[in-house]
């Protein structure tokens, strides 16, 4: 099989407050971004990686592994959904449709090399796209705009999605356009999928593949890449 890699790094960061976007923050001993395409590029299998970058991005040049022979930068977009598109693009000047491509977050620097291999072998065999994902522990509460309780949303069967996300080329990039078209919210690829009319596979990860969003998340990545 073939498999390429979108890694979406076009975001602002702005529920972090830093001062600069969350992905350069510094991990570990370098940086967010740094940690995340580190260990894809360990991933068996993986073959290029596109970073979707924001035009208006000044961090990425002065980054060493931003000349990494087999990482290749791409124009980001508005939201999430339009870097992804724009990496799908790209890739498919020269990729075949049938191609599988992984899309990870930049901002997920503490997924586990297994799992992502995981993840591929799992989807792979089965000839289906689908996601890492962990399930929901916590008793789900609805709320008005207020925040008062109108219900209880039972946890059986509800999971919060994670990336990486892997589905074929041709598939995915069909149905983030047309999800767009339609106004249907893309928060992931699987979602655009769904819209579609499929039902991607959701493969259990550790909780410590956190999506770091708010100051406290370094911390914690800080941890959970210290305690491997
Ligand atoms: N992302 C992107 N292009 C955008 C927005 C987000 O490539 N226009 C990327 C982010 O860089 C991040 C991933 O998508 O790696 C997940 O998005 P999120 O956690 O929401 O990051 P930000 O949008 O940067 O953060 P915030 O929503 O707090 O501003
Ligand atoms: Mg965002």
């Amino acid at each position: 099989m073939t498999l390429h890699a979108i890694v979406p790094a076009a975001g602002i960061g702005s529920r972090m407050r830093a001062t600069l976007p969350k992905q350069y923050l510094p991990l570990a001993g370098t940086s967010v971004i740094e940690q995340t395409l580190k260990r894809l590029l360990q991933v068996r299998g993986v073959g290029n990686i596109l970073v979707a970058i924001s035009e208006s991005d000044t961090y990425w040049p002065g980054l060493g592994i931003s000349s990494h022979r087999r990482i290749q930068k791409v124009n980001g977009g508005r939201e999430r959904a339009d870097s992804v598109l724009n990496g799908l693009r790209v890739l498919r000047q020269k990729a075949d449709d049938n191609d599988w491509v992984l899309v990870h977050d930049a901002a997920r620097p503490c997924v586990r090399v297994t799992e992502i291999e995981q993840l591929i072998e799992t989807c792979s065999s089965r000839g289906e796209g689908g996601l890492l994902a962990t399930p929901v522990h916590d008793t789900m509460k609805r709320s008005d705009n207020a925040n008062r309780i109108l219900e209880t949303v039972p946890r059986d069967n509800l999971w919060h999605a994670c990336t990486p996300q892997i589905f074929r080329l041709g598939e995915l990039t069909e149905a983030i356009v047309t999800a767009l078209e339609s106004g249907y919210p893309v928060t992931d690829e699987a979602s655009a999928m769904e819209q579609a009319g499929q039902h991607p596979l959701l493969v259990e990860c550790s909780s410590s593949n956190i999506k770091i969003t708010r100051p406290d998340d370094l911390a914690l990545a800080e941890f959970y890449l210290g305690s491997e």
